[in-house]
């Protein structure tokens, strides 16, 4: 880790307590690790649809039964391979199937790439989880 550094936050009494609320139910041990937390969820969020190197998890819930809709997603992710490190199949139930789409690029790309996937017709839901590495 690196040097800590001490910064004072001064906020209402009432905005405190919910905070405390809050930390308390996620887990947190103390403020300092929650508002560390905090920064690098906002950090991360930064630059997310730039030039910058991200990595995400695209999450896609289909119906397996329309035609040619199996197909069309695996070519959809061939022609963006450069994007694509990997993908976990699911088999949810009898008619769909969850496929999480692991993604290294610029996080601009990253975006176009879960939008476009989400717009082919017949993936009813889906949704795109971006990191970046932070120190
Ligand atoms: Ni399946």
């Amino acid at each position: 880790m690196s040097e800590l550094k001490r910064a004072g936050i001064s906020l209402e009494k009432e905005l405190l307590e919910q905070f405390d609320r809050l930390i308390k139910k996620k887990g947190y041990q103390n403020r300092s690790e929650a508002i560390r937390d905090l920064i690098r969820a906002e950090l991360a969020k930064e630059g997310w649809e730039s030039e910058e190197e991200a990595v995400g998890v695209l999450t896609v819930v289909y119906d397996h039964h329309l035609p040619d809709l199996t197909r069309k997603l695996t070519a959809f992710q061939h022609d963006f391979e450069h994007l694509v490190v990997s993908t976990l199949h699911v088999h949810l139930d009898h008619h769909n199937c969850l496929e999480a789409v692991v993604l290294r690029g610029k996080g601009k790309e990253l975006q176009e790439f879960a939008d476009k996937m989400i717009s082919i017709k017949g993936v009813k839901h889906g949704q795109l989880l971006g990191t970046k590495a932070l120190k």
